[in-house]
């Protein structure tokens, strides 16, 4: 391989570690405390998981040996895929080997070259990407901000085909959400497709878990719902939703990223469809990690989202640098949390991202408000 191809590759990884935007695959310390996983439930280690995991490993096998078109679709896979539609309320689904692949599948194929797609300013990469790659136009609109949205549908809904509306529920690096109610309401006036990505809603809002369109009863106004496993079911790979027979038969006919992959492995299915079905009466762990994450914010006096009882807590640090020395101050004293700095979030808002799960209690908050802050004072 060339001297320059390296050189190239080297002077912008150089440039990374000069803004301390460098990444790496590391193994961190055994921690006393993890607040930088997903798994909100603490699943993964739940011993009715690990048996369901088992048993489908034991009749299906530990792969699923094929992709989905050829053989790799098993009954585990259409038993997962029942209760999922079931739970969300939607008649078609696909499984997908991971929410990235569902997002992009989803966002490549659907919206045609006539059509324009608007999408909140935050949403993940995974679907920011996805935008860039598929057919049809996009804007973003300004987070959270309704009106802003309202604003290109008013200017735009005569020009194109067909409009699709992209949010997250819950998004993943702020942990605040969309005013649903008000978000469906829109689509009496303007005729758009609502894609919605429950990635973070899913488990942790709504009466039987099963996502902030549930919390805010407007599941049958969500046009395409799409979820992982690898969060509060505690597992991996993903499913995308709709009442659309056609939109589920476009997808299987066309979408790359599912058609020519090896299908998820039994184990993984297996475990993630007992996670549902204890997410589905897990109200006291709700109860519990809403008042928790409420709590957390009132002991970090994090004023603006007081009111946001959603299990991931961005602190803004601002400086890159100061964010992975908080962190690193942080493991020191056995404590994990996610140092997330540009491009995955905007300039100059490096964060601590501290995602809460039912095992954390009330003393290891206020000792994480303790190290913090003299951090945050100014
Ligand atoms: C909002 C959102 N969507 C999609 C994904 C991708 O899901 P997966 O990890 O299953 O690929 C993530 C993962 O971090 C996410 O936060």
């Amino acid at each position: 391989m060339s001297e320059h191809f390296f050189n190239r590759l080297e002077d912008e990884l150089n440039s990374s570690r000069d803004k301390y935007l460098f990444r790496e695959v590391r193994l961190y310390p055994e921690c006393r405390i993890n607040l930088c996983s997903n798994d909100y439930f603490q699943l993964r280690h739940d011993p009715r998981v690990i048996a369901g995991a088992k048993e489908a490993c034991e009749k299906f096998g530990t792969g699923s040996g094929a992709s989905p078109l050829l053989s790799g679709f098993l009954p585990c896979h259409q038993s997962l895929l029942d209760e999922l539609k079931k739970w969300k309320q939607k008649s078609y689904g696909l499984l997908f080997n991971a929410g990235f692949l569902a997002n992009q599948a989803v966002l490549k194929h659907l919206p045609g070259k006539n059509d324009l797609v608007l999408a909140d300013k935050l949403v993940h990469h995974s679907m920011a990407q996805a935008l860039t790659q598929g057919l049809a136009r996009f804007k973003r609109y300004r987070h959270l901000d309704l009106d802003h949205l309202q604003e290109f549908l008013d200017a735009h809904c005569e020009e194109y085909e067909t409009i699709f509306v992209v949010t997250e529920s819950v998004f993943s690096m702020d942990g605040d959400y969309p005013d649903l109610k008000k978000l469906v309401e829109l689509k009496k006036h303007y005729p758009f497709i609502l894609i919605l990505d429950e990635a973070h809603g899913t488990g942790v809002f709504g009466e039987t878990g099963a996502g902030l369109a549930e919390e805010m009863q407007v599941q049958d106004q969500v046009d395409i719902i799409i979820g992982t496993l690898g969060k509060s079911l505690a597992s991996m790979g993903a499913y995308v939703l709709s009442n659309s027979s056609t939109v589920i038969d476009f997808l299987v006919n066309r979408a790359g990223e599912f058609i020519y992959s090896t299908f998820l492995s039994p184990p993984q299915v297996g475990s993630a469809e007992i996670a549902l079905k204890i997410l589905q009466s897990a109200e006291a762990d709700r109860k519990h990690l809403h008042e928790m994450s409420t709590n957390f914010r009132k002991i970090m006096k994090l004023k603006e989202q007081e009111e946001t009882p959603s299990p991931i807590v961005p602190v803004v640090i601002g400086d890159p640098v100061k964010t992975l020395e908080l962190r690193n101050t942080l493991l020191q004293q056995g404590i994990m949390v996610g140092a997330i700095r540009p491009p995955t979030v905007p300039p100059q808002t490096s964060r601590l991202r501290i995602s809460l799960h039912t095992g954390v209690t009330r003393q290891t908050l206020e000792e994480l408000g303790g190290i913090l802050e003299p951090w945050l004072t100014p």
